[in-house]
Parts: C-alpha cells; structure tokens; sequence
C-alpha cells in the first residue's frame, strides 16, 4: 500500500537551490530586531547586523533573499535609505502597523547583510507608489560602474563597486497592496518600468514579473500574453513571473487570518497539511497556462511568498504578524518543497514568507535570546537537495483523513547530489500511526542509508524560549536497505532525511 519507486536512471532536471530562498520585509520584527540591531546594540554584531541569526542562517544555506517587501516594496522609496543614518528621513509604515521607519536599514545594509550571508540579493522596486525614474536609478545606483550622478552617490556613501545585483522584482502584488491594478494595466506598466531598470556591464539583470494571487489564472494568461511572449529583444520581456500563495484558516476582510499557530485541534492540523498540498493544484495549473505561451521554459516560475499565516499571538501587535511555529509547520514546509521539486522544471526560486519573526519563519528572537523553529530544521535538513537532480518518484500512500480533508499521508522527493550520493526526504501527516514504506530503488548500487529525523510528540510541538530544542533533528534508525531498495517506517507527524551511498 505504501510504495515508493524511484529510478536514478531518469534523473535529469536540476533543483535549482533558490527554491530554498527566503523573504524579509520591513514588518513587525523581521528587520529591526530581527537582523538590525544597531551598532551600539549589547547584542553582538557587525556593522549593527546580529551575529547569532547570521551565524543559524549559514548553517541552513540561504541561497537568495528577498527584499524590502512585500507591501512594503511598492511604499519604499530608496533614497531615504541612503546616506549618514542619522539623516535619513522617517517615513510611517502604514501598511504595517503605522509604525515609524526610521530607514537606518537600507540598501547598503541589505547588500551587507547578504554578504554575511553569502546569499544573492533580490530586491523588489516600487511600481504602486514610485517612478519610473525612481526605480530605474535605484537599479543604477547598484549596478552601474561608469561615472553617473547615481555612481557618485554610492561613492560618497561609501561603496567605491558597484554589487552586480542580479535579481530585481517589478512591484509586489500590483494586483492587491501594490496598486490595485488590472493585469492588464500592470502588464504594460512592468513593460516600462522593466525597460528602465537596466543591465550595465556584464550583468544581465534577471527581471521578476508581479504574479498571480492563487488561483488568479487570468493573471497569468494577460501576463504571459503581454509581457511573456517574444518582444523587441527577440525574448520574453520578463525572466520570472511570481506567484504568491498562502496556507491559511481563513482570512478575513482585514486580511488578517484565523487559527492559532499552536492551539489546534485535529480539525486545523488537517485543513492546514491539506490546504498547504494546493501548492500543486496552483503549481501546475499556473505552470500549463505559461507552457501554452512559452513551451521552452524561457520563463522562471517564482513562488516568491509562501508559508502559513494565522493569527498573530496573542498579546502581540495583529499588524506584525509574529507567530510561532510548530511540527505542523514543518510538515508543510516539507511538501511544498516536494512540490517545487517535482515542477523544478519551471519552478527556479521559491521565497518562504519571512525568514525572521514574521510568519512562517526559520528564526524568533526577543531581545538578545533566538531560537530556530521546526521549519529552520525542515530547510536545514532538507539543504541537501539545493543544486542536486532531481529524481522522479511516483509516491503511493494511504490516505489520511478529518472532516472535509483528506489526502495522501506520505509525501516524499529525491535527488542524486555531484558526489553520487541519494537524498530521500520524506514526511508522515498522520498524527496517530506510524507509517511503514517500501521504497524501490532503481538505478542506483548503494548499500548505506543514514538518517535523521524531526518528530513532533504532539501536534503543535513547538520550540520555545524556555526550550529551544523541543523540537530538533535526530539520529534516524528506522529505514533498512533492502535487495531492491529500502524499508522506512515513518514515525507520526515527522519529517525524515535519509543518505544513501
Ligand atoms: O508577507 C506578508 C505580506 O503578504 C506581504 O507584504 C504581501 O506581499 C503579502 O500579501
């Protein structure tokens, strides 16, 4: 019943490692708290940025991060940013919270912070609120060498290089909080904001389109029609276009959500894992309309937010949107990155929503304490699959099943990594039985298997301050190799990385 066959024969397409990308914007603690501390900060730092979330971030390989938003992108406006700090202006965040921005994090500390991080930079212009000429020199400003007025500005604040930023967003959710705009009014606006945001020199600047919300597939064909097609420069007009999907309860008028992150019942635990697993439904369909308008996958797929939401926790500002994190989170994380390996062909760079204290997030801090999160665990063990093939596998599993949700228990990926090595990941939902697996292997002569496993005791299994390791990774006895592949047997509500070599 539960069968697994996998045959490293037909591997071919690569799992591009920027499905493993991240996403911080300036809201609630993500930014200041969460990396920003200031240079004077008690809490160790470099040039302000906290030291201990950059130090559990390597660990984990961030291939690309996302910034300024989110919302936030299409209020930003770059050269507040810049400068003697103590000059910048303030702005109010009026989309989170009203809070006041006093812009002391900017682009040449964001370009800071991924240096540390040794992650590439994404940076999302502002189409909703900003200029073309605003966007175009903020692109100038990263990215040109010569002499130019924007040049000499990076100059004499400090910078003599330019960084040679590759990925650049045109506008966020132009379609909600970025405009309210038609597709086909953002289309040909992306068409003339994305003409002025230029290359210089050798650096081809990789241009991401605003995408569909969910299950907008309208969105999808105008943009694919408009701006995905051949154009002037013999090419699609954009490199990317960017889906957004959210794992909600519900989410109401306000567009705050319902559900608390770790008081569940069963009810919640299945409706989440269930509506987390739509990423596929969204993935492929999305995925057919582009293929009808570009069969040769000239367009990226970029699932630039996804995560779970729900309500914030209590006693916490709603607008911050700081939640914690539990097994269940894990779980979903798990399957979408079983998803985005199965569409890798089209899916080059996903963006889990949002890497520190806001959302689905890898890290929580209060004050000078951080911990990391079962997610942070699930990317962690996971990082094996970044860059690696990926192997095609066809997944049988019972099926689990509460009120109106039902799907398979088992989901699982697979990749051969450049040293010959096999990773097989894979995860229970079920929160009562422990699943037994046979797994055939084809193709593949390796007679080891190590692993490791995340197991939740209860549902919402959660790492605290109080105890930041409740929930961690450990040691994995429970997978056997067999003459024609593996036996595994899978503990409830658990996510499992085997090594076989
Ligand atoms: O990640 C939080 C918000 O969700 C982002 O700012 C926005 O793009 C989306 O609606």
């Amino acid at each position: 019943m539960n069968e697994i066959t996998l045959d490293v024969k037909i591997a071919k397409t690569k799992i591009d490692r920027n499905i493993y990308g991240h996403f911080s914007e300036h809201l609630g603690r993500c930014i200041y708290e969460g990396y920003w501390v200031g240079e004077d900060s008690s809490i160790p730092n470099e040039r302000g940025i906290r030291m201990d979330v950059v130090n559990a971030l390597r660990k984990i390989k961030p291939p690309v991060m996302r910034w300024p938003g989110g919302c936030f992108a299409d209020e930003y406006h770059w050269m507040d940013g810049i400068g003697p700090r103590e000059d910048r202006p303030t702005m109010i965040n009026t989309h989170w919270g009203g809070v006041v921005e006093n812009n002391h994090f900017g682009t040449h500390e964001f370009f800071d912070l991924c240096e540390l991080l040794d992650t590439e930079p994404y940076v999302c212009g502002n189409v909703g609120s900003g200029t073309v000429q605003e966007m175009s020199q903020w692109v100038e400003y990263i990215n040109f060498d010569g002499k130019s007025p924007m040049t000499d500005l990076r100059k004499a604040n400090g910078r003599e290089n330019p960084w040679n930023m590759k990925y650049f967003g045109v506008g966020n959710e132009n379609w909600g909080c970025g405009g309210r705009m038609r597709p086909e009014y953002y289309a040909d606006l992306y068409r003339q904001f994305g003409l002025y945001a230029r290359d210089y020199g050798d650096n081809k600047l990789y241009r991401i389109a605003c995408g569909a919300s969910g299950d907008d597939y309208r969105w999808t064909e105008v943009l694919m029609d408009v701006v995905g097609t051949e154009g002037f420069r013999r090419g699609p007009y954009m490199d990317g276009l960017a889906l957004h999907y959210y794992t909600s309860i519900r989410r109401l008028a306000d567009g705050s959500r319902t559900g608390s992150a770790t008081s569940f019942d069963e009810a919640e635990w299945a409706e989440i894992i269930g509506k987390g697993l739509f990423m596929e439904e969204l993935v492929r369909k999305h995925g057919t309309i582009m293929d009808k308008y570009d069969p040769k996958c000239k367009v990226d797929m970029i699932v630039d937010e996804w995560g779970t939401w729900y309500e914030a926790e209590p006693g916490t500002h709603p607008r911050f949107l700081y939640q914690q994190n539990s097994i269940r989170d894990a779980i979903v994380a798990a399957t979408h990155f079983d998803i985005f390996h199965k569409y890798a062909h089209r899916v080059t760079m996903t963006n889990i929503a949002q890497t520190v204290n806001v959302l689905q997030a890898m890290i929580l801090t209060d004050k000078e304490k951080m911990i990391v999160t079962p997610t942070y665990h699930v990317f962690e063990m996971y990082s094996v699959h970044q860059d690696a093939t990926m192997v095609p596998i066809d997944v049988q599993s019972e099926t689990y099943a509460f009120d109106d949700y039902s799907f398979p228990a088992v989901s699982a990926t697979a990749s051969v990594d450049a040293d010959g090595k096999l990773h097989i990941s894979l995860s229970n939902a079920s929160p009562h039985k422990d699943i037994a697996v046979s797994v055939f292997v084809r193709g593949y002569e390796g007679k080891n298997v190590s692993g490791r496993v995340l197991a939740g005791e209860s549902m919402n299994a959660h790492n605290t301050f109080e105890q930041p390791n409740r929930v961690q990774p450990k040691p994995f006895s429970g997978a056997t190799r067999t003459a024609d592949g593996l036996t595994v047997t899978l503990p409830k509500m658990s996510v499992v990385a085997l090594e076989v070599s």
